[in-house]
């Protein structure tokens, strides 16, 4: 994430905004996706928090986290207003959070896969994170199977990491999510409504082996 005052200005100002528009069209998904929560969830990539709204009220406490200064401003502001128990972590999903071992119902990680930095090390700490049997709720965008879409995933991969804070669109993360001990048969793949280059999704529950 962007370092110094113009980072944190950046994150704050246009970063946000830019996932706050840009996103829109995934957010019918956000409510199906969440309806499952319940208890004690953890988010980890919470952004400017485009899934609180979404959260059921069987869910009775969050923990975001989000390694950028600038985005967790706003998730600051927005879980103030929010009425449950709520925390924000400034730090990378990827390094140990400072948090015991399987003392969450649910984790939810939406649409960060595809930018984050040691995927392998933040899928062992969502696992390390929920107790026995309780789900990772995901959703992602993937690379496509084949044809015409996959190669242009790959012709603008470098561009769109350039201006869209490192989303790769040529990533699928049921290898990293089958290698951290997932089961991922409960996911499926479905068209988003995004950018062709990051139409085709993954979304649904992956649960510990
Ligand atoms: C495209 S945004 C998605 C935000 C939100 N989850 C949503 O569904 O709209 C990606 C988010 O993942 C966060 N992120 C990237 N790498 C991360 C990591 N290693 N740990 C936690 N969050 C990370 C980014 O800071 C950003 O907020």
């Amino acid at each position: 994430m962007a370092r110094g005052r113009f980072g944190v200005w950046y994150e704050r100002q246009l970063l946000a905004r830019i996932l706050d528009r840009g996103m829109r069209g995934v957010d019918p998904l956000r409510g199906e996706l969440l309806a499952p929560a319940s208890g004690r969830v953890i988010e980890i990539g919470f952004g400017t928090g485009a899934n609180l709204p979404h959260y059921p009220a069987a869910v009775t406490s969050l923990v975001a986290v989000e390694p950028s200064e600038g985005l967790a401003a706003h998730a600051r502001a927005r879980l103030a207003e929010w009425g449950r128990p709520s925390t924000v972590i400034v730090q990378s999903g990827a390094r140990p959070l400072p948090l015991p071992d399987a003392s969450f119902d649910a984790v939810v990680i939406t649409f960060v896969l595809c930018s984050a930095r040691r995927v392998p090390a933040l899928l062992a700490e969502a696992r390390r994170l929920l107790r026995p049997g309780a789900p990772l709720l995901l959703a992602e965008h993937i690379a496509a199977a084949r044809g015409p879409l996959r190669l242009a995933q790959r012709l603008l991969r470098p561009a769109w990491q350039l201006c869209l804070g490192g989303c790769d669109p040529t990533r699928d993360p049921r290898p990293d999510l089958i290698a951290a001990g997932f089961d991922v048969s409960e996911l499926r793949e479905q068209p988003l409504d995004l950018p062709i280059v990051v139409r085709p999704g993954l979304l649904g529950c992956a649960r510990a082996r």
